[in-house]
């Protein structure tokens, strides 16, 4: 059967009647996602951030999934903006970064912690004690995915995962391959996301070829997703994540099954 199409004035909302076969186990029955087609960048990270603010304004002990990358950094200004303005609480909330490189520490300025230090944590109320990222100079990485893992589950799950998309469709650092990765593991990184993600470095060859990322599972398990992505070079791969095939090879097409997605997208 074909995938309903319902058109609003927001956008689109498609009812997958897709892929329901052998998929069931993720999730129970298939649901919605919201797409918002906007404009502009600006406009992607207000709506973002204005869903992001509603979940802490209605549960001020929320679990926040975060993600890095050079999409949300305007999210998360605008967060910050909020915080300023006395409109929004980061005390209570629990939050679990997606991903880091391996060998890359805390104070390195390419390391994901960093990266939320400076676009986030350091701008907003937020208990340092309950800002997770995983830690990847851990002497075993096995065992730190297995602590991240436990740690989530801890917390009682994730009530809103942000994500960005790479433009070879991964999500966290879930690289195309032949088999979703449930849990949170220790990954290879494509060529294609290493180029991608080169010019975060000084030296392309600095660019860790390993990471720890939050599994398909891990991220599937979150109550509500909200997938942000913006300009020409995702357009393709957004589409491929969204209306194809849902296949390992293209890690975001797994979001098709999520109960409670949102798409932002924007054209610039
Ligand atoms: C990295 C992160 C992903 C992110 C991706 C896209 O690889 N691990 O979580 O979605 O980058 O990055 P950008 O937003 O810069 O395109």
């Amino acid at each position: 059967m074909p995938p309903r199409l319902r058109i609003d004035r927001h956008g689109i909302i498609v009812e997958n009647t897709h892929y329901k076969l052998g998929y069931q186990f993720l999730r129970g029955d298939l649901k919605s996602m919201t797409i918002h087609h906007v404009s502009n960048y600006a406009e992607m990270c207000r709506k973002a951030a204005n869903m992001i603010s509603a979940q802490i304004l209605l549960n001020p002990t929320c679990t926040l999934g975060l993600a890095t990358g050079s999409t949300p950094i305007g999210i998360y200004e605008r967060l910050a903006d909020a915080y300023n303005k006395s409109d929004l609480d980061f005390s209570g909330i629990t939050t679990f970064n997606l991903d880091e490189y391996c060998g890359l520490s805390e104070n390195d300025p390419q390391g994901y912690y960093y990266y939320m230090n400076e676009q986030l944590f350091n701008k907003v109320n937020i208990d340092r004690a309950k800002a997770h990222v995983p830690n990847g100079t851990a002497g075993d990485i096995a065992l730190e995915c297995r602590r991240y893992e436990a740690l989530i589950t801890a917390a009682g799950g994730i009530d809103l995962q942000l994500l960005g998309i790479g433009n070879n469709g991964h999500i966290g650092f879930n690289e195309p391959s032949s088999a979703f990765e449930k849990d949170t593991h220790c990954v290879e990184l494509d060529e294609e996301t290493i180029i991608a993600n080169a010019r975060f470095f000084d030296n392309p060859d600095d660019v860790p070829r390993r990471a720890i990322t939050m599994g398909i599972g891990t991220i599937m398990q979150a109550k509500k997703i909200l997938l942000v992505a913006n300009g020409e070079k995702k357009k393709e791969i957004l589409q491929k994540a969204l209306y194809g095939p849902i296949t390992p090879m293209v890690p975001a097409s797994i979001l098709q099954l999520h109960p409670d997605l949102t798409v932002i997208w924007s054209d610039t």
